[in-house]
């Protein structure tokens, strides 16, 4: 075990850029959101510097298939969906520190100032290939702009890039009797040209920065994927498209092209990250370029590839940037059994689960983190919702901080007592807390969210423990006052703990019990057996409820709700 919390390193963490072609549900937010805000969080208040980035993904086809849907212009789609998802990650509490967007002048500038080095470098192929295009609209067809019978399947509405009956990955060409989806025409095969990344020539780059540097770091379903592209080779992508909704391709020859949407958005992290520097006085290219920066990626898994593989290679191949030091993805979540569906709207949507729990983030946070989809998919329902609510956070946590609040104005009117000499007993457990700092540090250094919140609850548990055990209401009726003051004035100290600890994980309640504590935020590194968080004689206020319990009305209406 380390004897010391981590401090004074310099983080730069990203959350994966949401496409901004529908609203934020909880599926996102246990993938690469509320794990990388925990974490974000938690290197702020071990005293590091922080620079947590994120923004919306306005680019790629996703966009301009919405904008088809909804009879809207991808500009009109972007506005849209930009300004919730911004307001539901703000109401949510995710702390970013920038919030930006790939339709941004900073990042159109960025990401074609990437391209156009990148090419002056020749780390590109320029090669001809023949695509479908639609006879009728005369434009190329995206993958998903065609629709076909799956060879495999049969299904009759495959896509051009896969099949949504069967799951199978298909390429245009493999589709029977295909037809553009704009205009219904059957389309013709066009010749084109395209800018490639030889993604094959740096096989060996990744093979040892990956896959053997970080055989011990990386998560193993994030290890395994990597390998096993690798052990299929790489073969050169397309970075340029023929689509009239991007970023132009800066080239002479780019008219009617525009970036491959994988290209522009991990930039859109330098680009969010520069416009942030700019508005807050800071030094960016120390975020991307100093090497004792760390820069980490959360993402869900079906980001991996480009996070592990295209991203890093693209950074390698333009030279003079750090590489990620992990890349922490999370596998999914599913709802009551099924996977999320925007489209059949089996969702739980940010802004309408904080309508109907307002003021409980910190509920939910906690589930989607004890049941975080770390290692495997997960499954959230309403019910362990309201179990781990009702029984955990109400239950134990709540339940203590409540009891030592309310116990220390009966007996003290509000006043932390003076201990004198503690018996064993209690510097035993103190001794136990002031090592939960440590413990829960180790956890979030190695991405073990769910561990380390259940060391939390288990701070939380031992003073319930101590107290039963010590009883001190009977204690004090019996008039051993002496005795009383000692075992309240440690409770108070677990209630010190419990607050700074809990700021990661549940920010708001972290903040309520800081104020009725009359403390400010302290760095963890500061907190230590010798330098208590509450000073004898100090005063608190008057308690109230931190967490409520959800009634099963509630989770019964969200079922209802769910299914119509
Ligand atoms: N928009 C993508 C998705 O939702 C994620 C983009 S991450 C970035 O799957 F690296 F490209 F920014
Ligand atoms: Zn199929």
């Amino acid at each position: 075990m380390k004897l010391i919390v981590e401090s004074k390193k310099r983080y730069t963490i990203t959350s994966a850029l949401p496409y901004t072609n529908g609203r934020l549900h909880i599926g996102h937010l246990a993938g690469a959101y509320i794990p990388a805000d925990i974490y974000a969080r938690f290197k702020r208040i071990t005293d590091n510097d922080v620079a947590y980035i994120c923004g919306s993904d306005e680019h790629g086809v996703a966009i301009s298939i919405r904008a088809k849907k909804e009879n809207k212009t991808p500009k009109e789609i972007i506005d849209k969906y930009h300004a919730l998802i911004k307001k539901s990650f703000e109401d949510f509490g995710i702390s970013f520190d920038n919030y930006s967007r790939t339709s941004s002048k900073i990042h159109h500038e960025t990401a074609s100032e990437f391209f156009q080095f990148l090419n002056k470098k020749n780390c590109f192929e320029i090669k001809n290939s023949k695509q479908l295009y639609d006879p009728v609209e005369n434009q190329f067809l995206a993958d998903r702009f065609v629709e076909g019978e799956c060879p495999h399947c049969g299904f009759e509405h495959a896509y051009g890039d896969q099949c949504e009956n069967c799951g199978s990955s298909l390429s245009p060409e493999q589709l029977i009797n295909p037809i553009s989806k704009i205009s219904g025409a059957k389309p013709v095969e066009k010749e084109t040209t395209h800018w490639y990344l030889p993604l094959g020539e740096y096989e060996n780059f990744i093979k040892t920065w990956f896959l053997k540097d970080k055989k011990d770091s990386a998560k193993s379903n994030v290890y395994g994927q990597v390998k096993s592209w690798i052990d299929q080779g790489l073969e050169s992508r397309a970075i340029t498209r023929d689509l009239d909704w991007g970023i132009p391709v800066p080239h002479k020859d780019g008219d009617g092209k525009v970036l491959y949407v994988w290209f522009d958005a991990p930039i859109g992290y330098i680009s969010s990250t520069k416009e942030w520097a700019k508005n807050d006085n800071k030094d960016w290219e120390l975020y991307w370029k100093d090497k004792n920066t760390k820069l980490i990626h959360f993402i869900g898994k079906d980001n991996i590839v480009f996070h592990c593989i295209i991203f890093p290679i693209i950074l390698k191949a333009h030279g003079g940037y750090i590489l990620p030091e992990n890349i922490p993805a999370n596998e999914f979540l599913n709802l009551e059994g099924e996977k999320f569906s925007t489209s059949k709207n089996w969702a739980i949507w940010i802004d309408e689960f904080l309508n109907d729990f307002p003021g409980m983030q910190d509920s939910l946070r906690y589930t989607l983190t004890v049941n975080a989809p770390e290692t495997k998919d997960n499954d959230f329902t309403w019910k362990d919702f309201q179990a781990r609510n009702n029984n955990e956070l109400v239950a134990i946590f709540g339940n203590f901080i409540n009891r030592v609040f309310v116990l220390t104005h009966k007996y003290y009117d509000g006043f932390v007592p003076e201990s004198g000499d503690l018996d064993t007993v209690d510097t035993e457990i103190l001794k136990r807390a002031y090592k939960m700092p440590i413990l829960i540090s180790e956890a979030l250094d190695n991405y073990k969210f769910r561990q380390a919140i259940n060391l939390l609850i288990d701070l939380s548990r031992l003073g319930n423990k101590y107290l039963a055990e010590e009883e001190p209401w009977k204690l004090y009726k019996l008039g051993n006052i002496e005795r009383v003051k000692k075992i309240m004035y440690v409770s108070l100290q677990l209630c010190g703990l419990l607050s700074l600890l809990s700021e990661p994980f549940l920010p708001n309640a972290s903040k309520k019990i800081r104020q009725i504590l009359n403390i400010k935020e302290t760095k963890w590194t500061e907190l230590t057996f010798s330098n208590p968080v509450l000073k004898e004689k100090k005063q608190i206020n008057k308690p109230y409820l931190i967490f409520r319990k959800i009634e099963d009305e509630e989770i019964k209406n969200q079922i209802n709700k769910l299914n119509c």
